[in-house]
């Protein structure tokens, strides 16, 4: 069981240029994977390509094996669930419990599992305490909880996360932690564009770095965040403890505090 992308090119409607090319990628059910990389590398549009919110131009996507361009988003969307980059792209209720429900109503699950994925969707993000606002007074970095709330709660095999971590405060990183124990407890993939060094490196064993367009490097976290030539072709920090080490010349490949605390000493 898997997503599979491959040789994806992509030009939006009315568009002349491309905004992804020839992109081959893999994620296995269970896996958490990362995104990388700068701005306009072609993240986001990669991982809508896969929610089939757009259908690639040139190449192929599987979605356990079934091809994304024989299906619409809303076959997909049980399968392959997108939480967008910005909350406001998402939401269209003007009531929190509606917004969470809109798609397990659509879809006519009996009224007690609506109420138990509503319910066990609200306390794994920590919404609790809003769920009688308006979505839109809402603050924005809870607000991003509310639209994961609405992708918990359809509980698609593939959960995709497009930067989660922006604007996040501390309850904020520690929640969405919570969250992707709880996904990959339930044996979800979790795909996450992060350009959170310290929180990819904490979180994910695998990370796929995007730069013009493309993926320019796809492997186990530790190796691709030493590899300097292809994080700065990225334009991506490496974490600042894997910084520090390397300048105090400590060989090992550092990844968190506690490593290079206990590397000093
Ligand atoms: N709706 C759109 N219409 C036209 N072009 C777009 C649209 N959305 C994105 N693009 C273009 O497609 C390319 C890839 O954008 P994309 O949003 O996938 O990048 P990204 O890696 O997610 O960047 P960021 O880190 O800034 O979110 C960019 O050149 C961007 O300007
Ligand atoms: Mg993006």
């Amino acid at each position: 069981m898997a997503i599979e992308v491959k040789n994806i090119t992509f030009s939006y409607p009315g568009s002349l240029a491309t905004a992804v090319e020839n992109v081959s990628m893999t994620i296995e059910k269970g896996e958490r994977v990362a995104i990388i990389g700068q701005n306009g590398a072609g993240k986001s549009t990669t991982v809508k390509l896969m929610n089939n919110i757009y259908k690639p131009s040139k190449g192929t996507i599987l979605v356990d094996g079934i091809d994304t361009k024989e299906r619409t988003t809303a076959q997909i969307a049980p399968h392959v669930g997108y939480v967008f980059q910005n909350p406001n792209d998402q939401i269209f209720n003007d009531d929190v419990v509606k917004e969470i429900e809109y798609v397990l109503r659509y879809r006519k699950l009996p009224e007690e599992e609506i109420r138990k994925r509503r319910e066990e969707a609200i306390d794994v993000t920590g919404i609790r305490p809003y769920v009688e606002m308006h979505p839109f007074d809402i603050p924005l970095p809870i607000r991003k909880f509310l639209t994961i709330a609405v992708v918990v709660a359809v509980s698609p095999d593939y959960v995709i996360l497009d930067e989660p971590t922006a604007g996040q405060d501390l309850w904020g990183c520690a929640q969405l932690k919570t969250v992707m124990d709880y996904l990959q407890q339930k044996g979800k993939a979790v795909l996450t564009i992060s350009h959170d060094m310290e929180y990819v490196a904490e979180n994910f064993d695998r990370v796929i770095v995007m730069a013009h367009k493309n993926v320019i490097a796809d492997g186990e976290k530790r190796d691709i965040l030493y590899r300097m030539d292809t994080l700065r072709e990225a334009h991506v920090k490496p974490p600042l403890s894997a910084q520090i080490a390397q300048a105090v010349g400590i060989r090992d490949k550092i990844l968190n505090l506690k490593e290079l605390s206990a590397a000093i000493l």
